[in-house]
């Protein structure tokens, strides 16, 4: 018999999102990836568009099996903001996928986080790479919830660095502060080895994709003509990618690397969301450090700055492992290997 892969099985919820595109393109690409249900919240653009966004990305790549339900439509507190700047109007960039033919599930969202943590006790691997908003909904509603998680993973929050939201926040903290923090105290005193695995802005902006990962990928799924990508292309170029999901992602990509040109970065993409899922399956791709992290909420300027007391200050149990390296070229061949193969079987 051959080696049997073990699975990973996994609750993806979503802010989709440029970056959280690549994550569920690399999940999907991933064969020890055991999708079980896609949650869907307010972030960078609204849930239903979210929804509507994961949906045809599922159905462009034949993977129509996988449950997506619409979960929180606003924070559990303050207004909802969006970055449809930062993401486009529909939150993929320049893409324009087919539209879905599938429902949503009629499950919300934290129904689907309950009802799989009850039916896998410890097995479930959670992976947020948008507000914390469902997961804080679903604690209230079940507060074993952390305990019968298998292990969480949150794309969120910045320490020693900047915000990329105002100047101390991250933007998935900050469009929900208050439902982060309720997530932070809920994870309090498991194990280290339980522990939220925190993917921050201190490494995720080390994770830069760049022109030419739109070309390796390109060229791994056998996708012609080659795909080049320039900061000096016409605003209405788009992709001519013979293989679908090539298209669809440089299409999408561009928008993001145009933003992040824009505010002075380069022609490059931070790739927060898919280094998430690659820490969600492989943990050993980041160096991680225990802290207590909590979320500042009452500060005028720096309410939803996530802040680590890495030495034990207040006395209280570590409730994180925060990843504090990576190696960024060791990520991006796993893509390229990965989504490129991928693309190239269903593109
Ligand atoms: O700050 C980056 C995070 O905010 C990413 O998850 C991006 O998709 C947005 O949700
Ligand atoms: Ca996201």
């Amino acid at each position: 018999m051959g080696d049997t892969l073990s699975r990973v099985p996994l609750i993806l919820d979503v802010d989709t999102g440029i970056d959280d595109s690549l994550a569920l393109l690399y999940l999907m690409a991933s064969p020890e990836a055991e999708i079980l249900a896609i949650t869907c919240t307010a972030g960078n653009v609204p849930a239903h568009q979210v929804a509507i966004n994961n949906l045809a990305w599922l159905e462009l790549c034949g993977y129509d099996d996988v449950e997506v339900a619409l979960g929180a439509e606003v924070p559990i507190i303050q207004p909802l903001m969006t970055t449809e700047e930062t993401h486009g109007p529909q939150g993929i960039g320049h893409a324009e996928l087919p539209a879905p033919t599938r429902a949503l599930s009629a499950r919300h969202a934290t129904e689907v986080w309950i009802d799989a943590v009850r039916r896998r006790p410890g097995e479930v691997i959670g992976l947020v790479t948008g507000p914390l908003t469902n997961l804080a909904l679903a604690i209230k509603l079940e507060p074993e919830l952390p305990r019968l998680l298998g292990r969480l993973v949150v794309m969120g929050g910045s320490f020693n660095h900047a915000g990329n939201t105002t100047p101390t926040t991250e933007w998935n903290i900050a469009v929900d502060p208050d439902s982060a923090k309720i997530v932070f105290d809920a994870f309090s005193g498991l194990p280290e080895e339980r522990m939220p695995i925190v993917c921050a802005l201190d490494v995720t902006e080390r994770i830069e994709m760049k022109p030419e990962h739109i070309a390796e990928l390109a060229v791994a799924a056998e996708s012609e003509p080659a795909e080049i990508i320039a900061p000096e292309d016409p605003p209405e170029q788009r992709s001519q990618a013979s293989n679908r999901v090539i298209r669809h992602l440089s299409d999408a990509v561009r928008f993001y690397m145009e933003f992040h040109l824009a505010q002075d970065q380069g022609f490059l993409a931070h790739m927060h969301d898919p280094f998430a899922a690659a820490i969600a399956l492989d943990p050993s791709l980041g160096v991680m450090r225990p802290a207590v992290v909590d979320v500042e909420l009452a500060g005028t300027l720096t309410r939803g700055q996530t802040v680590a007391d890495w030495r034990g200050m207040w006395g209280r149990p570590a409730n994180a492992a925060i990843v504090v390296d990576t190696d960024p070229a060791e990520f991006f061949r796993r893509v390229v290997d990965r989504v490129g193969a991928f693309a190239r079987r269903v593109g």
